[in-house]
């Protein structure tokens, strides 16, 4: 790193970013260093959620919200076959290269030269050797061996403003297909919020990633040594489900219990699989809720014993939470297509015991259930 830049960086280190500590730090370097300073202190500060050593790391604004969490970096790292070499075709600023790195031979490649150089840095920091080549992916793709292994996750942003077209996508997933297909073990990082049809048309096994609670990512891994599938992965608990075919039942109304399913197994469509193995039944149309009369402990699933349940009318809660002496509730819905930051205002409450409302359709209605959250 350049000298004055380094100084700028341990000058401002704690300081809040003021136009007065920017001018003295200025005064000690420059006014390009200072600016750049502040700039990766405020950047390092919220990396921190998703890097133990962000402190020490560089970023860009986008090159960091891009970045792979590094809990989900060791994941993906740990899909390939152990002593493999894999070429990462879209390194950004080194979030999944130093977790492949740390698995064995990797290289990567990123057209951003200085990001490519942030993810130089950021390597050294984790103390973990890899190449980073700067260019286009298809010339660095072109200088690997048949036997090497690829990892991408495509820059879905053009000019600042964040695509959901997987054409516009680079590299265009589609266009890394069939080289992915003759590898033995080819992995895409994609949105989960792409629909199903372009998922699936990649083929391959496809992983819905919960992280945090949150399903953060589809993942289609493809090559000669993936097994088909669709499965929802607990990554931070490396528990998975497959999704299955199973007749279940649907309640009207709930039961003793509610579950509310992890995103990511809703996303993976694995909600026969967990209501087949646990004996619940689907809550009428809410897609995402099972109710049951016994009482389940999974990671899958938060589990809420039901209080009362109704039609969805807010007089009737208000006067249920009342009774109950709740305080203002958690709301949540599956398939209400309510408002739900209204309706909490509106059912302002001033006890002290924590309840939850849920709210889902039966049909064309509205229905609720007042919750108290178990696990
Ligand atoms: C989503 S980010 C990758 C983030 C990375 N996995 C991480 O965790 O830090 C995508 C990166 O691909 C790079 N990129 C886009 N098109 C490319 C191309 N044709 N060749 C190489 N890199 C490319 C972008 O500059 C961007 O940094």
């Amino acid at each position: 790193m350049n000298p004055l830049y380094d100084q700028a960086l341990n000058l401002s280190e704690n300081l809040p970013g003021t136009a007065a500590n920017i001018s003295r730090v200025a005064k000690a370097t420059s006014q390009g260093a200072a600016q750049w300073a502040f700039t990766q202190w405020s950047l390092r500060k919220r990396a921190r959620a998703k890097f133990a050593l962000a402190d020490q790391m560089l970023f860009d604004r986008d090159g960091l919200e891009m970045s792979t969490h590094e809990g989900l970096a060791e994941y993906h790292a740990a899909l390939f076959p152990t002593g493999a070499r894999v070429l990462d075709l879209t390194a950004g600023i080194g979030a999944d290269l130093i977790a492949l790195g740390r698995h064995g031979d990797a290289a990567g490649c990123e057209i951003d030269s200085e990001r490519a150089g942030m993810a130089i840095h950021n390597l050294k920091v984790h103390g973990v050797e890899a190449e980073v080549r700067v260019g286009d992916y298809r010339a660095a793709m072109d200088l690997e061996p048949e036997s090497t292994c690829f990892y991408v996750d495509p820059s879905r942003r053009e000019s600042g403003r964040r695509t959901i077209d997987p054409a516009e996508f680079s590299p265009n997933p589609l266009e890394l297909k069939s080289r992915f297909d003759t590898c033995s073990i080819g992995a895409l990082k994609l949105s989960p919020m792409l629909p199903d049809g372009f998922l699936e048309s990649l083929g391959g096994r496809l992983e819905f990633l919960s992280y945090g609670g949150e399903c953060r990512e589809a993942l289609v891994v493809l090559g000669t040594e993936s097994e088909p599938g669709r499965f929802a992965v607990l990554v931070e608990r490396k528990v998975k489900i497959e999704a299955e075919d199973h007749y279940i039942s649907t309640a009207e109304t709930p039961l003793a219990y509610l579950y509310e399913a992890d995103p990511a197994a809703v996303r993976a469509h694995c909600l026969a699989t967990l209501a087949h193995e646990f004996r619940l039944e689907h809550l009428a149309d809410s897609n995402g809720y099972l109710v049951g009369g016994h009482s389940v402990d999974s990671p899958w699933m938060v589990r809420y014993r039901v209080v009362n349940s109704g039609r969805g009318d807010l007089k009737q809660i208000r006067r249920s939470l009342e009774q109950l002496g709740a305080s203002t509730p958690i709301l949540k819905q599956k398939g209400a297509g309510l408002e739900l930051q209204k309706l909490h205002k509106s059912l302002k409450s001033t006890g002290d015991q924590e309840m939850h409302v849920a709210f889902y359709r039966a049909g064309a209605g509205l229905r609720h259930a007042i919750l108290m959250r178990e696990t």
